[in-house]
């Protein structure tokens, strides 16, 4: 397993396919790196419309995946809410 309790932001380009770990195996979290593999588990793909910023869920806890909801706060005895606003 390596998943991380925090977001990560990432600078994604318009157009450009990328691959969200949602298996929580992949060396390169918050990306997919092909771990997945035979787990019968599949990345998420995003392709945006615009050059973005954006924080992707590092501990694939999340309810707006590939996106942080803030769920990694309920492990640190926090809220939901830091960073959800900052995905949509
Ligand atoms: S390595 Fe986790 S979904 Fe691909």
């Amino acid at each position: 397993m390596s998943t991380c309790n925090h977001p990560v932001a990432v600078a994604l380009k318009a157009g450009k396919r990328y691959s969200w770990c949602r298996c929580g195996k992949s060396k390169t979290n918050p990306k997919c790196d092909g771990s997945h593999k035979g787990s019968g588990i599949s990345p998420i793909r995003i392709v945006l419309e615009e050059d973005k910023t954006v924080y992707l869920c590092g501990c694939k806890q999340t309810g707006h995946a590939p996106y942080c909801d803030g769920s990694h706060q309920l492990f640190n005895g926090g809220g939901r809410d830091e960073y959800f606003e900052d995905n949509t």
